[in-house]
């Protein structure tokens, strides 16, 4: 039998509102011309977004699902116009990637989010029903041409009102093989990571499943984020213990799992602007937690 991917939760924490906890799922999106592939993309997202109800704002935060599809104005570029990776998926929701490039490196020059409040389901007690777009030209995927762009570290991209949340991305634009070149342009986040490799999965099948042994009280971790000049513009000191409980399609049942986080074995990374924070904790490959701070005007605080 060969071994089942393992699952990779994340988990988004808002202020006052609690966890949630997100499967996602790995995405393959390809942009053809005639017989021959210009964009592929493998990729997991999540995206975080707060919208307005009648008694206030509130965030949810939505994966790409598996079923996410190539379409709309997506091309391969020519003619002055830039390629075009856009994927559609659930009631009319669209993440949209443009590229550019000179001769020597290709970057997502643009990503547009777009997002549907009419659908109750994602959006419950939106109070309005329009179709929200946010753009981004800060986006900071580079790589060189005709290597494929490789991050697997979780990757923030603040867009608007909302964050995108990138992870286990491999990608080329302006392809000239079939596939994804074997030769890679790895991110920094990717380059610098200490975070030991995931476990390799178990090769014991019918395995019992371990009894967890409840960890004791967490210890505090201290966590930064850097802005792009180099100052921190998000300290947290922290201990943290999850209560997560998932589906396991491998053991048909929903599973109950109490984790410390260990903060000798958690990496942070994230990024800032203006408005508004992503603060994202990884530990061992497979535990994301994305906290997404928003800056709140009151004249209290001035
Ligand atoms: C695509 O491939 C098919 C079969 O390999 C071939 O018949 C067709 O002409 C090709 N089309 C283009 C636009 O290259
Ligand atoms: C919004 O306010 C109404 C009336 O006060 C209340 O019934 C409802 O539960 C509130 N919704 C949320 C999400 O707090
Ligand atoms: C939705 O609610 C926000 C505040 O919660 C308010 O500022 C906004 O005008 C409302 N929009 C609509 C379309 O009612
Ligand atoms: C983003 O890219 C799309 C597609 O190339 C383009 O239509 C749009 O104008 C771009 N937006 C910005 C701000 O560059
Ligand atoms: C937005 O969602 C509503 C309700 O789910 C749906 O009827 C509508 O077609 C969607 N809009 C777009 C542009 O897909
Ligand atoms: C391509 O762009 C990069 C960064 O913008 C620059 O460092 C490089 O010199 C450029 N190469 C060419 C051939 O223009
Ligand atoms: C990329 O590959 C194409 C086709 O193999 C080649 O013509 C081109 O010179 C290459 N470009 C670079 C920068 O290596
Ligand atoms: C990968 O890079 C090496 C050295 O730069 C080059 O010789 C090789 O052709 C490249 N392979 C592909 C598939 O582009
Ligand atoms: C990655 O490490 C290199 C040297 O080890 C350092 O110059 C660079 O600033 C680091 N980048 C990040 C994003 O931490
Ligand atoms: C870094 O950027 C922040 C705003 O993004 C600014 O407030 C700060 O002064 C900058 N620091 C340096 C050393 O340039
Ligand atoms: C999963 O469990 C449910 C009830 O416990 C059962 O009805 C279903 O057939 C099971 N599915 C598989 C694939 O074993
Ligand atoms: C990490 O910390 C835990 C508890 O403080 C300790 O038991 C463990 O040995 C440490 N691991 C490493 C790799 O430092």
């Amino acid at each position: 039998m060969t071994p089942t991917h393992p699952c990779v939760v994340g988990i988004a924490c808002f202020a006052i509102l609690g966890c949630v906890t997100v499967a996602q799922a790995l995405v393959t999106l390809e942009v053809t011309e005639g017989n021959s592939t210009c964009i592929k993309a493998e990729l997991s997202a999540s995206f975080s977004i707060t919208y307005d109800t009648a008694n206030g704002t509130r965030t949810v935060m939505v994966p790409l699902p598996g079923s996410a599809v190539v379409g709309g104005a997506s091309s391969c570029g020519g003619d002055g116009r830039s390629p075009w990776l856009v994927a559609l998926f659930g009631d009319g929701h669209t993440l949209g990637l443009s590229f550019s490039s000179n001769n020597s490196l290709y970057s997502v020059s643009n990503l547009t989010l777009q997002y549907n409040l009419s659908d109750v389901t994602t959006f419950p007690e939106a109070n309005s029903t329009d179709v929200v777009t946010v753009e981004t030209t800060s986006v900071g995927m580079v790589a060189r041409v005709n290597t494929t762009y490789r991050c697997i570290s979780v990757s923030p991209v603040i867009v608007g009102g909302a964050t995108v949340t990138f992870s286990n991305v491999k990608m080329e634009a302006y392809m000239t093989g079939d596939d994804l070149s074997p030769n890679e342009s790895v991110c920094t986040a990717d380059q610098n990571s200490t975070t030991a490799p995931p476990p390799p999965p178990s090769t014991t099948t019918a395995a019992p499943v371990p009894v967890p042994t409840p960890p004791g009280t967490p210890n505090q971790g201290s966590y930064s984020v850097s802005n792009s000049n180099g100052t921190v513009c998000l300290l947290a000191r922290m201990a943290l213990q999850l209560n997560i409980s998932h589906f396991s399609a491998l053991q048909n049942k929903t599973i109950q799992e109490v984790v410390n986080l260990l903060p000798n074995q958690t990496t942070s990374s994230g990024s800032c602007d203006p408005s508004s924070a992503t603060l994202v904790l990884t530990q061992g490959g497979t535990t994301n937690l994305s906290f997404l701070f928003t800056l709140v005007t009151s004249s209290l605080y001035r």
